[in-house]
């Protein structure tokens, strides 16, 4: 039984991904990921076998278990660390089996851009889920955001402004691409704003 490759991409540029991890994509017969992970390696992907994740979990836990003789890489973005699909790896096979390389998040990144340290910063995720990210941002720490498209910036900014929080909020999209770009408004401006982000991480900075 061969270990099943975590790949942690990176926020999604194929600079960004670490030679390790271009080494074991290399090595793969099997790449498993999101569209966009996937589209995001180009020629390293050809020849490889694709599987895209979709929403049919058990049924990707079950091909992996059916395909352990061969080598299998499961592409992620960022931090494998950081919401990713580390948990539910761990709730099919042992810890033993798995060979898990971190990337950068998209997050780190978006810190970097921005020039922000993240220390004593309230980091959390809108994605998919609720979170608190009011009480930090009253005791006038930093926050940083996952996003959707439901959770967007637009609605986060209401929110803090319906909560008497005065701040300002950074928007990174496509971070990393060639095409990312960075925005910053004061909360009532982002509020009214009409456009639709695309994949994005806010950093929220109380004034
Ligand atoms: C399932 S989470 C994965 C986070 C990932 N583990 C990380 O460390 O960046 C997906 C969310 O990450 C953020 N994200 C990932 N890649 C991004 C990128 N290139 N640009 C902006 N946001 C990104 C978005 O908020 C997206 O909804």
């Amino acid at each position: 039984m061969k270990k099943i490759n975590i790949l942690g991409l990176g926020p999604g540029d194929k600079g960004y991904i670490l030679p390790i991890t271009k080494e074991y994509i290399k090595k793969s017969d099997i790449l498993i990921g999101g569209r966009r992970n996937i589209e995001s390696l180009g020629s390293m992907a050809a020849g490889k076998e694709i599987r895209y994740i979709d929403r049919h979990l058990d049924e990707l836990a079950a091909y992996i278990r059916s395909n352990r003789g061969r080598h299998i890489s499961l592409i992620v973005s960022g931090d494998t660390g950081f919401y990713s699909m580390v948990p539910f790896m761990k709730s099919h096979f042992e810890v033993k089996d798995l060979n898990i390389i971190s990337g950068i998040s998209s997050m780190q990144y978006m810190f970097a851009k921005i020039g922000y340290s993240y220390e004593d910063t309230f980091i959390g995720s809108v994605h998919g889920r609720e979170c608190n990210y009011l009480s930090p941002l009253k005791e006038r720490k930093n926050a940083g955001l996952l996003t959707d498209n439901k959770a967007t910036p637009q609605v986060i900014a209401q929110n803090l402004l319906d909560s008497g929080i005065k701040a300002e909020i950074y928007v990174g999209e496509r971070l990393s691409y060639r095409d990312e770009v960075i925005t910053v408004m004061d909360l009532s401006e982002m509020a009214e704003l009409k456009i639709i982000f695309d994949i994005n991480v806010v950093i929220i900075i109380p004034r």
